[in-house]
C-alpha cells in the first residue's frame, strides 16, 4: 500500500518535471503593420503587440548602433522608422536582415523563451522569394529551439473564431482576411486551404491612402495627412455603430495652428472598403470555389464565414459585411469575427503549437 503510494507520488514527481522540460508553445504573426507574439503564462496568454517597424542611433556617449522598435521607433525617428514588411514579406535581403534585426530586439525586449515550438501565421501571397526571406527570419531567429512550423494566417486566426480550441482545425468554412496589404478568402476543409484568392486592390493601406486623399478634399485643401496619421484616424474614429466627427490640430509651417474637423472622409473610405470587400469575395471568390467544391461550397455557405484580420477591429464592420454579402449573394449568411481580430492569428498559432507540444510533434 504505501508502496504502490509512494510509487504514484514518483510518478507525479516525474510528470512535472518532464512538464516542466517541455518546450513553451508560442504564436506568433509577423504582420506588415503590427507583429504579435502569444505566450502560455501563468495559465493564460500574454500578448505581446508592437508595430513592425524600427529606427536604429548611435549611443551618444559609446558610439554603438542601438536598435528601437515599434510605436517608440514610430515616434521618435518619424524621418528614419522603417517598416520593414511595408508590403507583407521581405522584399530582399536588406529587408530581411532590417526584419531579423526587429524580430530580435522584440524576442529580447518580452523575454520570449527560446526553448519554444513556435507556429508561424504566414500571409497567403503568391511570392516565393519574399517567402523564403520570411524563411531565413524564422529560421534564423533565437526562438523555436524544439520546433518551427507555419501554418496559413487565415487559418490561425478563424480558430478563436470558431471554439475555445482548435475546432476550426476539424470544420469546413469560409474566411476573409482584411489585412493592411491584402485581401484574401480561402474556404477551409478540415485544416486543408482550398481555392485562396487574394487582392492587393483591397486594402487597409488603400483605405488609408484614400483617407489621406478625403482629408484634403474635405478641409478645401488646407489639410494634408501623411498615411500613417490616416492609420491612426482609421484605428481611432472608423465606427459602423456610432461614429462621431472629430477635431485635430495641425500646425502651420510658418507658425500658429490650424484646428479643423473631419465629418466624411474616414467613413466614407471604410464604406467603400467594405462594398469592395463584399465584391471581391462575392463575385470573384465565391464562384471559383463554387466551380471547383460545389458541396464545400454549399457546406461553407450554411456555417459562418469568419473575418479576421486587423480591419475586422472596425465596430460594426462584421454586421455590415454579413448585410451587403447577404444582398450580394441574394441569400442570408451568417458572419463571425474572433473577439479581438488583431491577435486572433498569434492565439491561434499558439493554439496550434499548444496541440503539437501535446502530441510530442518535435
Ligand atoms: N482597431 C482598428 N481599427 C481599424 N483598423 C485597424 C485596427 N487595428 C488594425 N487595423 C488595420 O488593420 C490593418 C492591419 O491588419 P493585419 O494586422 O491583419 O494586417 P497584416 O497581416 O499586417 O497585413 P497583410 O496580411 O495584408 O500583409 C491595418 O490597415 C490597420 O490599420
Ligand atoms: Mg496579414
Amino acid at each position: 500500500m504505501s508502496d504502490s503510494d509512494a510509487g504514484s507520488d514518483e510518478d507525479e514527481a516525474e510528470a512535472v518535471a518532464n512538464e516542466g522540460d517541455e518546450p513553451t508553445p508560442i504564436g506568433v504573426k509577423l504582420g506588415s503593420t503590427r507583429t504579435v507574439i502569444a505566450i502560455p503564462e501563468d495559465g493564460g496568454l500574454r500578448t505581446v503587440k508592437t508595430l513592425t517597424c524600427l529606427a536604429t542611433y548611435e549611443d551618444a556617449i559609446t558610439g554603438e548602433e542601438k536598435v528601437l522598435y515599434g510605436e517608440e521607433a514610430a515616434r521618435e525617428y518619424p524621418d528614419r522608422v522603417q517598416y520593414t514588411l511595408r508590403s507583407g514579406l521581405p522584399e530582399d535581403e536588406d529587408a530581411a536582415e532590417l526584419t531579423a534585426t526587429f524580430f530580435e530586439s522584440v524576442i529580447e525586449a518580452n523575454d520570449v523563451p527560446t526553448d519554444s515550438a513556435v507556429v508561424y501565421a504566414i500571409p497567403t501571397i503568391d511570392n516565393e522569394r519574399g517567402l523564403s526571406n520570411l524563411e531565413s527570419v524564422i529560421e534564423g531567429s533565437s526562438i523555436g529551439e524544439t520546433l518551427i512550423r507555419s501554418y496559413p494566417e487565415s487559418l490561425c486566426g478563424a480558430v478563436p473564431a470558431l471554439g475555445a480550441d482548435l475546432e476550426a482545425i476539424d470544420d469546413i468554412f469560409v474566411t476573409v482576411n482584411m489585412g493592411s496589404t491584402n485581401l484574401e478568402a480561402s474556404a477551409y476543409r478540415r485544416g486543408e486551404q482550398l481555392i485562396p484568392f487574394t487582392t492587393g486592390a483591397v486594402t487597409g493601406n488603400e483605405v488609408d491612402r484614400r483617407i489621406a486623399n478625403y482629408v484634403e478634399e474635405e478641409t478645401q485643401g488646407r489639410v494634408n495627412i501623411d498615411t500613417t496619421t490616416a492609420r491612426e484616424y482609421k484605428e481611432e474614429h472608423a465606427d459602423f455603430v456610432d461614429f462621431e466627427p472629430f477635431t485635430d490640430i495641425i500646425q502651420q509651417p510658418g507658425g500658429g495652428s490650424h484646428e479643423f474637423t473631419i465629418e466624411r472622409s474616414v467613413m466614407d473610405a471604410v464604406d467603400e472598403y467594405v462594398d469592395e470587400a463584399v465584391e471581391e469575395v462575392a463575385n470573384a471568390f465565391l464562384p471559383d470555389l463554387a466551380n471547383d467544391y460545389i458541396k464545400v461550397y454549399q457546406l461553407a455557405l450554411d456555417r459562418p464565414i469568419v473575418l479576421t484580420g486587423g480591419m475586422t477591429c472596425i465596430p460594426g464592420i462584421v454586421e455590415e459585411f454579413e448585410e451587403r454579402l447577404s444582398d450580394e449573394l441574394e441569400r442570408d449568411v451568417d458572419v463571425v469575427a474572433p473577439d479581438d481580430p488583431s491577435l486572433s492569428a498569434a492565439v491561434g498559432a499558439q493554439r496550434i503549437a499548444a496541440r503539437l507540444v501535446d502530441a510530442d510533434a518535435y
